[in-house]
């Protein structure tokens, strides 16, 4: 048995920096070349050996749905056709994954996503991908190099990346000791800290796997940064135990939630693909 059997993506934010494309669709339907970047999240999921899929979704997220479902008139349309293989991957994940969905109706901060979430997952490990955060590897996927790391330390995990430190205001900021290459336990954490207040310039990006016990810290911790709730301050409750450990990953992040990076990612992407 895998150590962590689920994943929560939370995917109910609106994506207004990519108005118009995010009116009618989600904007984790948005592709990379061909591929939404939903789906890459749950393709790293699966090679992190999970295959409980639970979404946390909102009003106009319907397509994300469609997308893990059989499409009978599409596909007997292209059977036998040239672009049938197309959705092989796709289809590959739909007979292998279970997935569940709950609707977050009002948005309250991240902290507050993963808590509605916390009938799809129950008392057990599991992991969270923020699917805008795309992340390219070339050995392990990062959710994989995360596993591996829970297995040995059996707490909280949060992937992080150095920053500039003029950035630090966009993300969660750890301060912590390096107790091996990087692997860091986490003594304090600051969500969106202006430069001269974080503590360093390590941040976390939106890969994290958490022990159950954070659904009630979550309900007992109260609104931070512009009133939200936040999972860096109910993080901060565990990191202050010694549970939470900063892992700087390896491979590439792009922060698809800003329209340059997500050309980059594109441009990344095709140019891989291509050979
Ligand atoms: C969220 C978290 C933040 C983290 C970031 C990673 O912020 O609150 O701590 O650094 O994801 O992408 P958001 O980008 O949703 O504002």
């Amino acid at each position: 048995m895998p150590s962590i059997n689920k994943c929560l993506f939370p995917v109910a934010g609106y994506g207004t920096r990519f108005l118009p494309a995010t009116k009618a669709i989600p904007k984790e339907m948005l592709p990379i070349v061909s591929k939404p970047l939903i789906q890459y999240a749950v393709e790293e999921a699966m090679a992190a050996g999970i295959k409980g899929m639970a979404f946390v979704t909102g009003r106009g997220k319907r397509a994300l749905e469609d997308h893990f479902d059989i499409s009978y008139e599409l596909e007997h349309q292209i059977a036998g056709s040239d672009t049938e293989y197309l959705l092989a991957e796709t289809r590959h994940i739909i007979e292998n994954c279970t997935f569940s969905y709950t609707r977050q109706i009002e948005m309250k901060g991240l902290g507050h996503a993963i808590e509605v979430g916390a009938n799809l997952i129950g008392d057990e490990p599991f992991a969270v991908i923020l699917a805008d955060d795309y992340c390219v590897a070339e050995g392990d996927s990062v959710l994989t190099q995360m596993v591996k790391l829970f297995d040995k330390y059996q707490c909280s995990i949060v992937a992080i990346e150095t920053v500039p430190k003029d950035e630090t205001s966009r993300y969660g900021i750890i301060e912590g000791e390096e107790i091996a290459e990087a692997v860091f336990r986490v003594s304090n954490m600051v969500e969106k800290p202006v430069a001269e207040e974080a503590p360093s310039n390590l941040a976390i990006i939106g890969r994290y796997i958490l022990t159950p016990d954070i659904f009630d810290i979550i309900r007992e911790t109260p609104p931070g940064k512009n009133g939200e709730l936040q999972i860096t301050d109910a993080l901060l409750t565990q990191a202050q135990q010694g549970k939470v450990i900063g892992y700087k990953f390896q491979g590439r992040r792009f922060d698809c939630g800003s329209v340059e990076a997500y050309i980059e990612a594109i441009n990344y992407t095709y140019a891989r693909q291509r050979g």
